[in-house]
This record gives C-alpha cells, structure tokens and sequence, in this order.
C-alpha cells in the first residue's frame, strides 16, 4: 500500500496534515488520492487528473505539496469549513466517483448553506440548498411524507415528548451498544430524524437520508451537530461511498418505496465488511386478519387526495372519533386493532403520553398509514429470502416492531476489505 507520507511529503508537515483536518489518507491507486485532494483542497481537484495521467510519485509529490500548501492558505483565509470533512461520506449517485464543492453561494462559520458540488468524473452537478446536499429533485412521490414531517416535525421525538419511546425502539430493534464513537451510520429514509437523534447519542458519526422535504424538519432538529450529514437522496440512487458504513439502518421506509425488493437489496453495497445492517418493513397479514387492515380498502382512494386536503380531513376524522376511539381502547386484547380498523391510531394504553400528545400521535400516524403512495407489506419468508440473496451473515429475521425485522452482517472477503479507503 502506497501512503502520502512515503512520497517523500515529509513526515512533519505531513503530521500537521493529518493534526489539522483528522483525516487519515491512504492511497490505493489515484482515486482515493483524487478524494484526499478534493475533500480537503476543494479548489484544487484540477491536479488530480494529473496526477492519473502521469502516475508518477514525483507529479503525486508535487500535487501533495502543492495541495498542502493550499490547504494552509484556506484555513488562515478561514475559507475551509468544518462540514467539508463530510464530503468524504458522498459520492456521485450517478458514477460513484467523488464529489467536489464547485461554487459556494452561501456560507457560515460551520458549513456551506448554498452552493454546488460537483462529481470529478462525471461532470454532473449537484445542488446545496438550506446546508443540505440534494441529489433528487426537490418534490416526488414522498411529497406527503414531507408535508407530514414537516407538521409534525418534532412529535415523536423523545426530546419533545419526555417520553423514551424512540429510544427504547432504537435500541431494541438495532440491538447496538449505547457508544458507537469512531462508527459512520447511514440512516436510510430519516423521516423527521427521531431516529438520527438516537444514532447521534451513539457518539457515532450519522449520515441520514431521505427522499422527501423531511430533510429540512431532520435539518432543523439535527442539523447543527457536528456528528450529523444530512441529505436528500433516493435509496435506489444513494449518493454514498460503497463498501464503507459500519452500520445501515432503514426502518419504516421499505414498504413505502415503488419496488420493496429492489429497495432492500440497494443497502448492504453500503456495508463495509464486518459491518451491521437492520431493516424492517409491515407485515403482510392473510385472511380475517388481512381483511381488518381496512387501511388497505380505503388507500386506492386516499393515496390519490392531495396531500394537504387529506390531512384535513384525517385531523378532522381523528378529532372527532376521539372519545369513542378512547372507550374501544379499553377493550382488552382486541381494542387497538378495533381502533385500526375504524383507521385511528390510537396509542392509549400502549404510550405514556398526556392525551393532548396521544392524539398528535394518532392524527400523523393515520395520515402515515392512509397517505404514502406504496404501502407493500410482507411476509416474513419473503424477508428471509431476501437475506439469502445478500453477502449478510448471522441473519436473524423476526416479527417486531413495524412487523417484521432483520438484521445481518457484511461478511469479510479479501477484496471487499481492500476497497475500504
Ligand atoms: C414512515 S417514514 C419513516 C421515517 C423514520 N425512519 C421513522 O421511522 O420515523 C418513511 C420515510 O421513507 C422515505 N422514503 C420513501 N421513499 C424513499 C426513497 N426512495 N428513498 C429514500 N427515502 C424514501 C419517506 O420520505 C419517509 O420520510
Ligand atoms: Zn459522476
């Protein structure tokens, strides 16, 4: 393996390299070095080509130099930003290669409000908007989920509620250790972030992704710890390093996307080797019990209302069903499902919350459940299968929480782990 520092670079102001921005550079071929200068030498992603070109450590040499000497300039111009570092954790959607920062419209101290990035392969342009880099157009079919958020931004949050119900279901459904420090987690469709705020606390560095707007209501509550990226992104396009996360999660979004299959089978190229993925997607209900999912009799019709209008008339629905859904919550065993049936989610008896909160819950989790544009549930040998199909190991696929859920680790092979930087 062909390091920097052996390049001759110098191993003091190498050290200071490496002091300055924590980042550990090791070249395996010209990309990853195309990546140590574009991450941290933005203006300079010119000379990587070069350096491709030439292959010779002399041209690295003097691009190293040259790159050194430019990121001094940028931090005592104070042109480098803190969140550039998180540059690292993309990648071009379209090609895979890096990404560099091309333009900067806006600015603070900590990150890049405005600007636009740029892939050093490819060419193709992306856009930062409201600090968030944007990989998909800004409205698509999870449009309502980012009404949704956006309305309920903060409900199920347990720094909102005082309650620790987020936590409790991050901890128990992912099964990992309250400190992650030094992991990278991708979170796949964050939602309103309840759950990036749980991986955050891990210590561990999130990147969380949506598709919809609720990326600005995760922005909002998450946005400004230094340990969270968030992006607008499609999971069958995902703007990330390969072969890289220690850990993937995507929970309550599965069954939300146009081809479940597909979706699934997107998560584990994410995965370096060793690493932990957990998912989980509803469960597909036969007979009696399936026909009791009234939801799914009613959605042809509801997933076609706009989005707005649809809220309205579920807060209104919602609101008014609430003392009687209250008295059928008291039915021992049956009266939570009888409340599904009627299309209320009603959490009493089940959440510790003031009822004010209780129907706050009930009003976002029906509109969740008769609004998406999919809602494909499974079975859990469907789920199985898909696992079988991946290079996961120690696979356990269960009912649990949102029906069914899994879990399973990346197996190591040789040049799986080469490819990690
Ligand atoms: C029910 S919400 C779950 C949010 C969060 N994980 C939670 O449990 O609170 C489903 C999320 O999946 C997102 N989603 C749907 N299709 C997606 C796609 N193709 N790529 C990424 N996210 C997607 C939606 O925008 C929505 O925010
Ligand atoms: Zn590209």
């Amino acid at each position: 393996m062909f390091r920097l520092h052996d390049a001759q670079l110098g191993q003091t102001s190498w050290n200071q390299w490496q002091g300055r921005c924590g980042h550990q550079p090791q070249i395996r071929g010209t990309q990853i070095f195309t990546l140590v200068l574009d991450v941290h030498c933005e203006s300079f992603s010119a000379i990587a080509p070069d350096v491709i070109d030439k292959k010779s450590q002399i041209s690295i040499l003097a691009a190293s130099v040259k790159a050194y000497v430019a990121f001094e300039r940028l931090i005592e111009t104070g042109e480098i930003f803190v969140r550039t570092e998180h540059l690292k954790y993309l990648a071009c959607p379209q090609c895979k290669q890096t990404l560099v920062i091309l333009e900067v419209e806006k600015r603070n101290s900590q990150s890049v409000e405005a600007g636009t990035l740029q892939c050093s392969s490819c060419r193709q342009k992306y856009g930062i908007v409201r600090h968030i880099p944007r990989f998909v157009a800004l409205e698509n079919y999870a449009s309502g989920f980012g009404l949704q958020w956006a309305i309920h931004a903060r409900t199920q949050y347990d720094s909102y509620s005082g309650a620790n119900i987020s936590e409790t279901r991050f901890f128990n459904e992912t099964r990992w250790p309250k400190d992650l420090k030094g992991q990278v987690i991708l979170e796949v469709g964050s939602g309103s972030g309840r759950f990036t705020e749980q991986a955050a606390s891990t210590g561990a560095m999130v990147v969380s992704m949506d598709y919809s707007q609720a990326v600005e209501a995760n922005y909002a509550s998450n946005g400004d710890r230094d340990n969270v990226l968030i992006v607008q992104g499609d999971i069958y396009n995902m703007p990330f390093r390969e072969n890289y996360f220690d850990k993937v999660l995507c929970i309550g979004v599965l069954q939300h996307t146009p081809k479940v299959e597909e979706s699934f089978m997107q998560l584990p190229q994410y995965l370096k080797p060793g690493g932990e993925m957990v998912i989980d997607v509803y469960r597909k209900f036969a007979g009696l019990l399936g026909l009791l999912r009234t939801r799914y009799w009613v959605r042809p019709i509801t997933r076609r209302i706009p989005a707005e209008r649809l809220y309205a008339l579920v807060k209104r629905y919602v609101e008014s069903m609430w003392p009687i859904s209250g008295w059928i919550s008291k039915i021992p065993r049956i009266g939570r499902n009888l409340n599904l049936a009627l299309l209320i989610a009603d959490y009493r008896g089940v959440y510790t919350l003031s009822d004010e909160m209780l129907r706050e819950w009930a009003i976002l989790d029906t509109f969740d459940k008769l609004s998406p544009a999919y809602d494909y549930p499974q079975t859990l040998e469907t789920v199985k299968t898909w696992f079988l199909q991946t290079d996961l190991i120690n696979v356990q696929v269960q009912y649990g929480y949102n029906g069914i859920e899994g879990r399973g680790t990346k197996a190591f092979g040789f040049f799986s782990e080469l490819n990690r930087k």
